[in-house]
């Protein structure tokens, strides 16, 4: 099969790179690029796809099964238009082939792609399914991010197809990467991106993964992991409550006097010990701010005020952090007014579904004087408090 690559005897890689794409959901910025991953596995008796390509990249999955005369089995793990787009085309070039789902995937897949439903087939959580000498079982694995997802376990090989779950937003050219630390960053990217707000419920599956033998961890984004162990144990620790004696503090500031204050909160977090990851919201990855969310103990937001609010871009990181649900337990905001406004009240409304401890404000007018320093250093030092109590180090 021109262009498709062997995991293993019988099993291939049949998928897509994105070498170009460099924004997600029109959101998410992807400096590396993707790729989506769809997989071949052919066993004596039956052949199954397991998932597909975004719809932008049929073409590229049309030629890696150009000499597959048949399939059997799509199965879909996952009904998200970047996975399930393409079942479509598979369906219409191999006209016996049957979709196989989860219940709620079924109804995802009849919405978002007008399947015939005589051609889904669901399973039940464990439920297996006979290639002949490969057997497939299907885990179900709700919310990782949608509600219908599941992974599908290649028993014979000990291969875990996992869909997004352990992706990563990376693009190359190789099956396995050889730069380890390089996935890993990645995959803390897309976990804090896409899965943080279902941390809770991943934290389940991944107790549920550990029953199985697993072999190699084949994602629907970015390179397969021969270390299983790695990229489970790096998931068990951001998905666990544990959190570090961090503080991330995204600011923005007009005309130099918030950029002051967040300079010397910096200096005098750091001097109680307490390592700040700082980013300007102006030129900012928000990838990165998500990633520095994934374990901190505190937000800072650093904002001015504009008219009679907070400046828009600390809105908007406001309520980014809020939506990706992080697991921090203190926030505060520090900025300078020019003659009035709310905007520390307004940033506290935007972070309430996180369910933190707000600490008191530091809120001065125009350029920050001696009580305005003198106040900063008091929120460092009840951070640093806060942080002690807690056991946070
Ligand atoms: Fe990669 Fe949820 O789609």
């Amino acid at each position: 099969m021109m262009g498709s690559r062997k995991l293993k005897e019988n099993i291939f890689w049949v998928g897509a790179v994105d070498w170009d794409r460099r924004v997600f959901d029109s959101l998410i910025p992807l400096p590396d690029g993707t790729s989506y991953n769809a997989y071949l596995i052919k066993g004596t008796d039956k052949t199954a796809l397991v998932d597909t390509v975004d719809p932008s990249m049929v073409s590229i999955l049309m030629s890696h099964l150009k000499d597959v005369d048949s399939i059997d089995f799509i199965i879909s793990n996952h009904a998200e238009q970047d996975h399930s787009g393409a079942i479509p085309h598979i369906l219409e070039r191999y006209k016996d082939a049957r979709v196989i789902t989860t219940p709620k995937g079924k109804g995802l897949l009849a919405e978002h792609l007008h399947l015939d439903n005589e051609r889904i087939i669901t399973v039940n959580d464990r439920e297996t399914l006979s290639l002949g000498d490969k057997t497939l079982e299907f885990i179900h694995t709700p919310w990782v991010h949608w509600p219908e997802t599941m992974v599908t376990y290649l028993r014979e090989d000990r291969i875990l197809f996992s869909c997004d779950l352990f992706g990563s937003h990376l693009a190359v050219s190789d099956l396995f990467y050889h730069e380890e630390w390089k996935v890993c960053e990645a995959a803390k990217r897309y976990y804090a991106e896409v899965m943080m707000p279902f941390r809770t419920t991943i934290r389940k599956h991944i107790e549920k993964i550990k029953e199985y033998k697993i072999d190699m961890i084949a994602p629907s984004h970015g390179p397969i992991h021969k270390c299983p162990d790695c990229i489970i144990q790096s998931h068990a620790e951001w998905v666990s409550d544990s959190v570090s004696n961090k503080v991330v503090l995204p600011y923005v500031s007009m005309h130099g006097s918030t950029q002051l204050m967040v300079d010397y909160l910096t200096e005098s977090l750091s001097l109680n010990g307490i390592t700040v990851e700082r980013f300007n919201l102006v030129t900012t990855d928000i990838g990165k701010l998500a990633m520095a969310l994934v374990d901190a103990a505190t937000i800072v937001i650093g904002t001015p005020t504009v008219l009679i609010g907070a400046h828009p871009l600390a809105v908007y990181a406001s309520f980014l952090s809020n939506a990706l649900r992080p697991k921090l337990r203190f926030a505060s905001i520090i900025g300078s007014f020019g003659w009035g406004g709310k905007a520390a009240e307004q940033i506290t409304g935007l972070l309430s579904d996180l369910k933190l401890e707000i600490l008191k404000p530091v809120i001065v007018k125009g350029k920050p004087k001696y009580e305005g320093y003198r106040e900063l250093d008091r929120l460092a030092s009840e951070i640093a408090n806060k942080h002690k109590e807690q056991g946070i180090s």
